[in-house]
């Protein structure tokens, strides 16, 4: 695959737990700055109803709250980023990684990553929003169990993918309201695009 070049296009992890509010925050970047949303979640919910080979096994793994194998979860950033790396302006990669082995690869196979954005809230404050989006999202990790494995999943990984990248990593309270939060996004995204 052609290497990014990340002078010219920016890599962006954005990193939090489930209902940190990744997605909320992504369709403001996406507004204001134009980049390309690649969610891991979003493309392998796209993948199950693709019917696809590959997609089996996937239903299973996330309504038990666990993590996908990462060469499926690689595989399809890849391609995307792939199809989209001429006219995209900049990556905004949500919910990846999501364990310390998936960064390693993903820089080893795509591209350094430029900065990260790490959505921090209580656990509390997520089972909260995410039982709230239940009843709407229609999705079936959104019950209380699910939520429940979900949240161990995401501590039992995040410290140590933090740790990895002291220098690029930018957290943020994620416990305000959403145009506060965008705000300090913007004050992390301005001098990137500038
Ligand atoms: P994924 O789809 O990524 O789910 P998630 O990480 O659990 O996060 P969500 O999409 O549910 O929440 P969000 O942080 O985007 O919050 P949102 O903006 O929607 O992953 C699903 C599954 O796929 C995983 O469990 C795993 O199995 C698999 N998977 C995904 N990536 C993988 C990977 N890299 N490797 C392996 N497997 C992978 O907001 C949530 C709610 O809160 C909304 O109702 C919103 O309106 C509200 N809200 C948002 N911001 C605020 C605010 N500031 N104040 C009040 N409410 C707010």
């Amino acid at each position: 695959m052609a290497p990014i070049d990340t002078s010219k296009k920016s890599i962006v992890w954005v990193l939090g737990g489930p209902g940190s509010g990744k997605g909320t925050q992504c369709d403001k970047i996406v507004a204001k700055y134009g980049f390309t949303h690649l969610s891991t979640g979003d493309l392998l919910r796209a993948e199950v109803k693709s019917g696809s080979e590959r997609a089996k096994c996937l239903t299973a793994i996330m309504e038990r709250g666990e993590l996908v194998p990462n060469e499926i979860v690689l595989d399809l950033l890849k391609e995307a980023i792939l199809a989209r790396a001429e006219e995209s302006k900049g990556f905004l990669i949500d919910g990846y990684p999501r364990e310390k082995s998936q960064g390693i690869a993903f820089e080893e196979n795509i591209a350094p990553v430029s900065v990260i954005i790490y959505f921090e809230a209580s656990s509390e404050t997520l089972t909260q929003r995410l039982l709230g989006r239940a009843a709407s999202s229609g999705r079936a990790d959104d019950n209380e169990e699910t939520i429940k494995l979900r949240l161990k999943t995401f501590l039992d990984n995040n410290d140590l993918v933090l740790a990895q990248y002291p220098d690029k990593l930018r957290r943020i309270n994620a416990e305000r309201p959403v145009d506060e939060i965008f705000a300090e996004v913007q004050s992390i995204l301005d001098p990137l695009v500038a």
